[in-house]
């Protein structure tokens, strides 16, 4: 597993109502068209940050995307393929509480 990387998107009540389907299902496409093979795609039940979803949390690179929209999948897959962070979709969520969710993943809680 050394070297793998995972992004994981809710899938609970308030992400879905907003598009975290299409979203996995758009991103899951465009790694597939780019030929990436080192990441994989998980849903996650609840990041506990519903009021800014849909979330997206890459792990282990502790990247938090809020309110992601459609058009912003590009941009996603660009950072995943070692372009640059999307700065307009981070530091969206409280950072006590983000650092709350990326220690439960580093701990292998997810
Ligand atoms: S429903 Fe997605 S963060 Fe809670």
């Amino acid at each position: 597993m050394e070297g793998r990387r995972y992004l994981l998107v809710c899938r609970n009540i308030d992400c879905r109502g907003r598009g975290s389907d299409e979203l996995m299902a758009a991103i899951k496409k465009g790694l597939d068209e780019r030929g990436v093979e080192d990441i994989e795609v998980k849903e996650y039940m609840c990041f506990g940050a519903c009021h800014e979803a849909p979330n997206i949390v890459l792990h282990p690179s502790r990247h938090w995307y809020a309110a992601v929209k459609p058009g912003d999948v590009k941009a996603i897959l660009d950072h995943l393929c070692g372009g640059p962070a999307v700065e307009r979709l981070m530091n969206k969520i409280d950072p006590t509480h983000r650092e709350f969710i990326f220690q439960l993943l580093d701990a292998g809680l997810f």
